[in-house]
Parts: C-alpha cells; sequence; structure tokens
C-alpha cells in the first residue's frame, strides 16, 4: 500500500538551478477565460504577474480547458481566451521572454491530469470548497471536469515543477491540495524529489476588490449589476461614473482603520485606492481622514483612470490584432512544451507506462 504521511522534500533541490541563473525559482499562473476582466481579477492577479517577471522565470497560462467544466459558448471562449492573453499582455507581461500560453495548447496538462486523478484521494476532493459553491445545490448535475478540477490545476502547475504560485485567498485551499499530490507522488513512487513542494506568493491584503454596490459582496463578473464593477476595458468616462455611484454612507471619511473596518462601502473603496496607489491603507485613511466622500471620489476617479486607462487601451488595441496575439500564444504554447515535455516522459516512465 503507497502511504501518505511521510515528510515532504525540502523545495531547495528545485530552486538551486534558479539560484544559479540569479532568479528565484519558476511561476505558473493561470486565469479562466469565463467572461469579462474585472478590477478585482486585476488586483488580484494579472497585476502581479508582470511585479515577477525580472524575478522569476514565468508561465502565464489561460486556463480553457478549466472554463469548460461549466457550460460555455464555443465562438465566445475563444474570444475570451484571446482577451484574457491580452490583458496579460496589456498589464506588462513580456510574451517574449516568457511563456504565455492556453493550457489546451499544452496536451501535457490534460495527461499529467489523468494520472494525478489515480493519485488524488475522493476524500481529498470532497473537502474542496470550490466545488461545493459552483455545484450548489443540483451536484448530481455538476460536470465530472468541475469535480476533477483541482488535480487539472495541480497538473498545470506541476507538470512545469513550478517552485511559486502566486494565489489569491480563494485558491490557497486548491494549491494546498497541489502540495499534496506532490508529496504523494513523490512517496508513493519512492522519488522524493520528483515534484516539488509548491508555495504560495501572497500579494498585498487588498485583493479582497468588493463589489461597488456593496461592500460586502465580493467584486464578480455575475454580478447582473454594472455598476458593482469596474471592468477593465471600462473607458475613463465609464470608469467615472461608476466611481461617482460607488455605495458610501452618509459620514465623512473614516479617520482610523478601526472605524473604516465597520464601514465595508468605504473601506473597499480605501482598499482599492490604496492598491492602484501602491500605498498601506493606513496611509490612505490618513490622506483623507475626515474629508468629504466627494473629495476622496475624484481622486480615486484620477487615480483609476490613470492606472487602469492605458491597460484598457492596450487591451482594446490587441483585441483588434488577434493575429499577433496568436502567435504570442503560440510562441508561448511551444516555449512551454519544451519544458513539459521530458517531465511528463519521467511521469511516465516512473508510473511504469511502456512507450514501445
Ligand atoms: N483555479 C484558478 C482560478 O479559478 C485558475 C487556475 C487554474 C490556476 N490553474 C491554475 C491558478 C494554476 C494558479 C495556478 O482562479
Amino acid at each position: 500500500m503507497p502511504d501518505t504521511d511521510t515528510k515532504a522534500a525540502a523545495p531547495n533541490t528545485h530552486l538551486a538551478p534558479y539560484a544559479a541563473k540569479g532568479l528565484k525559482g519558476r511561476i505558473l499562473s493561470g486565469v479562466q477565460p469565463t467572461g469579462n476582466l474585472h478590477l478585482g481579477n486585476y488586483l488580484g492577479a494579472i497585476r502581479n504577474f508582470a511585479r515577477l517577471q525580472d524575478d522569476y522565470e514565468c508561465l502565464y497560462c489561460v486556463v480553457d480547458m478549466h472554463a469548460i467544466t461549466v457550460w460555455q459558448d464555443p465562438a465566445a471562449l475563444s474570444s475570451q481566451t484571446r482577451e484574457i492573453a491580452a490583458a496579460f499582455l496589456a498589464s506588462g507581461v513580456d510574451g517574449r521572454k516568457h511563456a504565455v500560453f492556453n493550457q489546451s495548447a499544452v496536451p501535457e496538462h490534460a495527461q499529467l491530469a489523468w494520472v494525478f486523478n489515480c493519485v488524488a484521494r475522493l476524500g481529498w476532493m470532497n473537502r474542496m470548497t470550490q466545488f461545493k459553491e459552483k455545484a450548489g445545490k443540483d451536484r448530481e448535475n455538476a460536470s465530472l471536469g468541475l469535480y476533477a478540477y483541482p488535480a487539472l490545476m495541480a497538473a498545470d502547475i506541476l507538470i512545469y515543477k513550478a517552485t511559486h504560485v502566486p494565489v489569491g485567498e480563494d485558491q490557497k485551499q486548491h494549491l494546498e491540495l497541489t502540495r499534496d499530490i506532490a508529496i504523494k507522488f513523490n512517496n508513493d513512487f519512492h522519488t522524493p524529489d520528483f515534484f516539488p513542494v509548491t508555495e504560495p506568493l501572497i500579494f498585498g491584503a487588498a485583493t479582497r476588490v468588493m463589489s461597488l454596490r456593496d461592500g460586502t459582496k465580493k467584486m464578480s463578473k455575475s454580478d447582473p449589476s454594472d455598476y458593482s464593477r469596474i471592468n477593465l476595458t471600462d473607458d475613463a468616462d465609464a470608469i467615472a461614473q461608476k466611481i461617482r455611484r460607488a455605495k458610501t454612507d452618509p459620514l465623512p471619511m473614516p479617520d482610523t482603520a478601526a472605524d473604516a473596518e465597520k464601514r465595508p462601502d468605504a473601506d473597499n473603496l480605501l482598499g482599492i485606492y490604496a492598491a492602484l496607489a501602491d500605498q498601506e491603507k493606513d496611509a490612505v485613511i490618513a490622506a483623507f481622514a475626515g474629508k468629504q466622500f466627494s473629495e476622496f471620489k475624484a481622486a480615486l476617479t484620477d487615480l483609476a483612470v490613470a492606472k487602469l486607462g492605458p491597460v484598457g487601451a492596450e487591451m482594446q488595441r490587441l483585441m483588434k490584432d488577434p493575429g499577433y496575439v496568436d502567435s504570442v500564444l503560440n510562441e508561448g504554447a511551444a516555449k512551454a512544451r519544451a519544458i513539459a515535455a521530458p517531465i511528463l516522459a519521467d511521469v511516465y516512465k516512473t508510473v511504469g507506462f511502456l512507450k514501445p
């Protein structure tokens, strides 16, 4: 019987080759092409991608195979896949130096995912909160792919032996599962150092961007009100209107962090300001303490337009040039496959698959 609870191998052996090149490791991250990108996606994930590219070797993947775990219109899926790639590039990711690609273009993800389906235990999968949320009450009608989703995510990461993954709060459990799968595979096959035990990279506190209409709910693409979110492709007028209409309360701006915490709508706007300005929230609270919301909102609008405007405009420009985006995706997939193929070959050999 394979055992499951031996200690994890230290990731150091996996870091050494990068250290020799002056790098901290290899990053893999993924974003689903399931609808319009908003400020929450940008501040929570995509903006950080460019910030990592000098210190890590980076692979940024549009996870189209994860997207179809729930129904996607095929034409929409294709254009949304390009849109996410465009967002990576518009946010400053260097698609020529690093790999920007779509998951389905690198078949090794799916091949490793099958092996991981046989490593992961039903008990582990049953604990996944994202499945419970997405499947909702009608669990019997959820796709098998939605259930297996985290094993595919583990394969996304480990097919490159990625040492680090930038994750938001909501993906921590999936990364924990990835670590469990790596450890179990290493133990079961007596290959102690084969897969690294991937480390999460968590970014600043302001990654929790809430709805502009309700500071207690996450900003979401599925909220029926477009005023609840700032989309990455919104122009300056739309950004200004949405911030003007953002929910606040009748009091002046909070003057302490404790005061802000009790006022979720104000707290959310302050957090957005701090993230966009790359400042500590406490500093922003101090700067606007006791002022009127109108004054703060005007400053937030200027800041948001200055920071997001160029990203949105570049995305729009790239979306009009699908040939270019496809060429980046193509090149990225080739780069990714060159890393993935030998790792998959090692896995297949380790598992005992014949290669006649
Ligand atoms: N599950 C992630 C999300 O919904 C997307 C994802 C898929 C991912 N594969 C990944 C994120 C690998 C990081 C690494 O946001």
